[in-house]
């Protein structure tokens, strides 16, 4: 059942996941009552989108500090004075850019991130937009078998091949342009439960994602290799996902535990910085079977 709101406003961008959050100004101040409401609609759409926001860095911290803790990133450049922030920059020059797989942010940590608030500095004319997909839908939509097997497993994640060393081979240093580094601290490998029980809403959600997930415990590569594929297709079909177009000032707040995401790498010859600053989760309990 859909939740009331009465001191912001929640419009649905997709039958799936993904809310606009309107009547909120975060440089003029957010009451108790809306940040309850903001909240609450987190839990419920996955991921929340809020237009024209002007802020600060030292604002976009103490919004997120409402949140929780904040967890300051290893790997991406931060913020010059403000290392809570990490940046997410793309320059013209540069051909890749940061989180074009489909991935949850941490999932390699053993306590992995509530989630990240994404905000908009710089961004294209055209292009730049980042995918959703809710793993609420893509768990629901298994059929009953599936379901009872993927209930059984865990899966093992890691950092160690995304942020460390074997990253960075045949890459060089301008492309990199300092955005990434920190390769010695990709050490983390982490277990989880392939079905979580989402720990605000209590709903069984799918936790494997293609960037940091390797294998099912106590599976070979080659055995686990089909049906992570056939789940990462599975999680990402257009009915479970929404899109979300960045203007300057946008904000895109995500549960990690609930959704993934994926930033469209299709603005060559243009800048696009962001900050994220992203927030310390708790330990995943397995949904139950
Ligand atoms: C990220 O994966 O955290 C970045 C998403 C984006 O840049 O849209």
């Amino acid at each position: 059942m859909e939740s009331e709101y009465r001191y912001i406003r929640v419009t649905p961008v997709s039958p799936a996941l993904g809310a606009e959050i309107g009547n909120v100004d975060i440089a003029a101040g957010v009451s108790d009552e809306q940040f309850a409401e903001i909240r609450q609609a987190f839990i419920e759409y996955g991921v929340i989108f809020l237009r024209d926001q002007e802020i600060t860095p030292e604002q976009h911290i103490g919004f997120a500090e409402r949140w929780g803790q904040i967890n300051i990133n290893r790997f991406f450049r931060p913020v010059a004075s403000h290392p809570q922030i990490a940046e997410v920059r793309k320059e013209p020059h540069q051909k890749n850019n940061i989180g074009a797989q489909w991935h949850t942010d941490h999932s390699y940590d053993q306590v992995p991130a509530l989630g990240s608030i994404l905000y908009a500095r710089e961004v294209p004319r055209v292009g730049g937009d980042t995918l959703f997909a809710s793993m609420y839908a893509a768990y629901d939509a298994l059929s009953d078998g599936m379901q009872r097997m993927l209930l059984g497993l865990q899966a093992e994640h890691s950092s160690r091949h995304s942020f460390g060393e074997e990253a960075y081979v045949g890459i060089d240093d301008d492309e990199l342009g300092g955005r990434l580094g920190n390769v010695e601290a990709a050490t983390q490998d982490a277990l989880h439960p392939v079905v979580i029980k989402h720990p605000l809403s209590g709903r069984p959600a799918l936790y494997v994602n293609p960037e940091f997930t390797l294998r099912f415990a106590g599976w070979t590569d080659a055995e686990s290799r089909p049906l992570l594929e056939y789940l990462y297709q599975h999680a990402r079909q257009n009915e479970f996902t929404c899109r979300f177009h960045w203007q300057p000032g946008s904000m895109a707040i995500w549960d990690n535990r609930a959704t993934q995401h994926c930033a469209l790498n299709d603005y060559h010859g243009q800048r696009r910085l962001m900050h994220r600053i992203t927030l310390d989760g708790v330990p995943l309990e397995a949904a139950a079977a």
